[in-house]
């Protein structure tokens, strides 16, 4: 609920000023997917190679998150809906800090994914869709949670029995059953070149 009492403060520093010392353009690396698909892994590696190229970065991951910020939401469709607004306004802050966010959530619902993008600026919000399939997800497992969805022991589990919706647009797409991770990374970093985020 906004309060009427609070009022809105300019900065003397704008997110525009912050980002020119860093030689770079701000914005999220939204990545997208099942459990499993190989989000942090190709964000963790993503950052990793924007590190390396002197760029400013933070990653937002599903696991951490729900360990501190969001550790009161489970995983109903509403707190689902909550974990991605809060990620949604923490990114948001990020990226008025001048860095490049990624974040790697499932973040299985369009309108949430869509509702991240309307909160900041055009350009600035990246939807990166990994679309590995279900079954490849399953038969890696790492962490044997499909199992457990399996069996019936972990209710509400996205694409066993709690919905994920593919990004209908995305910036960029990965199929990623049989792609080298350094091609994956290679493909995000020449977007980002490509579209003058690194300079
Ligand atoms: S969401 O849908 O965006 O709110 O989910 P997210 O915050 O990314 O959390 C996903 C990680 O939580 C673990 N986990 C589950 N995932 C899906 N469904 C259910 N029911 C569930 N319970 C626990 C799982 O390890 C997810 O991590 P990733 O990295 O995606 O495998």
């Amino acid at each position: 609920m906004s309060n009427k009492h609070v009022v809105w403060h300019d900065h003397r520093i704008t997110k525009e000023e912050r980002a020119k010392l860093k030689y770079q353009k701000p914005c999220i690396l939204w990545f997208t997917g099942l459990s499993g698909s190989g989000k942090s892994t190709i964000a963790n590696a993503v950052e990793a190679k924007l590190h390396e190229m002197g760029k400013h970065t933070y990653l937002l991951d599903g696991d951490n998150i729900r360990h501190g910020l969001n550790k009161d939401l489970g995983f109903s469709d509403t707190d689902r809906v909550e974990n991605i607004r809060r990620i949604g306004e923490v990114a948001k802050l990020f990226v008025d800090s001048g860095l490049i966010v990624l974040t790697a959530f499932i973040s299985p619902f369009q309108s949430d994914r869509d509702s991240v993008r309307n909160l900041v600026e055009e350009g600035e919000f990246i939807e990166i869709f990994i679309d590995t399939p279900l079954k490849v997800c399953e038969q890696r497992d790492p962490k044997g949670l499909y199992k457990k969805a399996r069996a019936g022991e972990i209710p509400h589990f996205t694409g066993i029995s709690s919905p994920y919706e593919p990004p209908v647009k995305p910036e960029i797409y990965i199929k990623n059953d049989k792609i080298p991770l350094e091609i994956c990374v290679e493909r995000i970093i020449d977007y980002l070149q490509t579209n003058d985020y690194l300079n």
